[in-house]
């Protein structure tokens, strides 16, 4: 973690937690009292997830994937596999993906055509952060906690670096922040 790191609150705790609450009380409602498979896409989401399924009165069963990606940051290529993959057998069942930021859209778009080859009875997506405006590949998100168009994003699972996901706010992130006169003695 870099002391020079310059966060600015977002999100409030307070703010997310009332959103969570209308997101759950919403999947509760469309599904009717359906089960549901969740499955999160770890690291960023298990935060989220962790307060999401609380707030969902159907019987719910989890799983997580990790995926791995291959793109640089200025070229998402979209080379994506799974190192950790569903574990659930999910044929005919009602699927919901919960990640915690869409940006290009490349991870879901790759996650949802393989969950469909599983043959679920219905799969849909649930995200904490969407960055629409950002989007490279055109993909439904069901259900958003917030629309944010620009800038990195740390904290409830979000991490710059591995750092900064138990934060229990949404930060911009602007990363080894140099105040006005810094000066290299000043480290
Ligand atoms: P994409 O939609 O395939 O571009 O990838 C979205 C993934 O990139 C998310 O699951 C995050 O892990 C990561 N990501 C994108 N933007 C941010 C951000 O602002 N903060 C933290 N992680 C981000
Ligand atoms: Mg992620």
């Amino acid at each position: 973690m870099d002391k020079k790191d310059q966060l600015r609150e977002i999100l409030s705790s307070e703010t997310i937690k009332a959103r969570v609450h209308e997101l759950g009380e919403r999947i509760s409602k469309d599904y009717h009292g359906r089960p549901i498979v969740l499955i999160g896409i770890l690291k960023g989401a298990f935060v989220f997830m962790a307060d999401l399924i609380r707030h969902i009165k159907n019987p719910v069963q989890i799983d997580f994937v990790r995926l791995a990606s291959y793109g640089s940051q200025t070229e998402p290529s979209g080379q994506i596999s799974f190192t950790k993959d569903i574990e659930l057998d999910i044929k005919d069942r009602d699927v919901m993906v919960v990640e915690d930021l869409v940006d290009t859209g490349y991870t879901l778009k790759y996650l949802k055509d393989v969950i469909k080859l599983h043959n679920p009875a219905s799969v849909k997506i649930c995200c904490l952060i969407d960055k629409k405006e950002r989007r490279q590949v055109p993909i439904e998100v069901d259900y958003v906690g917030f629309d944010i168009p620009r800038g990195f994003l740390v904290g409830y699972g979000l991490d710059f670096d591995e750092n900064y996901r138990s934060l229990p706010a949404v930060y911009h992130i602007n990363p080894g922040y140099k105040p006005e006169g810094f000066a290299p003695s000043d480290r």
